[in-house]
């Protein structure tokens, strides 16, 4: 009866162990690979140099009153997604969209970023 006794409280405290061992594991890293972060400086927007990127480059898949076509709707695409959304999907493109990293400046990006950010 003691040496039950005895070999269930082994179990227990091994049991507890692994549970304690188990436990203190550092979490497991996140696996999705990020694009590094990036700030979006609030600058006042260009409107007219905004209207003007968009069209040349955004109209023919977002449609002419940002009502979607080909790419989905960007008139309230400031509600939905933050600045730095916004930003790395220009810049970056994926899931059919094109990326503008090299095809617009630095600039014209924020300026879109910022202009598309307004649209709540
Ligand atoms: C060749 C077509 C095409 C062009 C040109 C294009 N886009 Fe897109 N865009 C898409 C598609 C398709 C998606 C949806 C991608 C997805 O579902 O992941 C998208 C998604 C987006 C999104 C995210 C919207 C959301 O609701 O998730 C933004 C913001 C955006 N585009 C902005 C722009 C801007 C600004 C330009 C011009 C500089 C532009 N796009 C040019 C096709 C295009």
């Amino acid at each position: 009866m003691y040496k039950w006794l005895l070999s269930g409280l082994i179990v227990l405290t091994c049991v507890f162990g692994v549970y304690l061992l188990v436990s203190s594991l550092p979490p497991k890293a996140e696996t999705r690979p990020e694009l590094p972060e990036v700030t979006v400086p609030d600058k006042p927007v260009n409107v007219n140099a905004a209207d003007q990127i968009y069209k040349q480059n955004c109209l023919s898949c977002h449609g002419d009153q940002l009502q979607g076509s080909i790419g989905p709707q960007l008139s309230n695409v400031g509600g939905k997604l933050s600045k730095e959304e916004i930003y790395k999907r220009i810049q970056k493109g994926g899931g059919g969209m094109p990326p503008f990293d090299g095809r617009l400046t630095e600039d014209e990006i924020i300026n879109i970023t910022n202009w598309l950010a307004d649209k709540k």
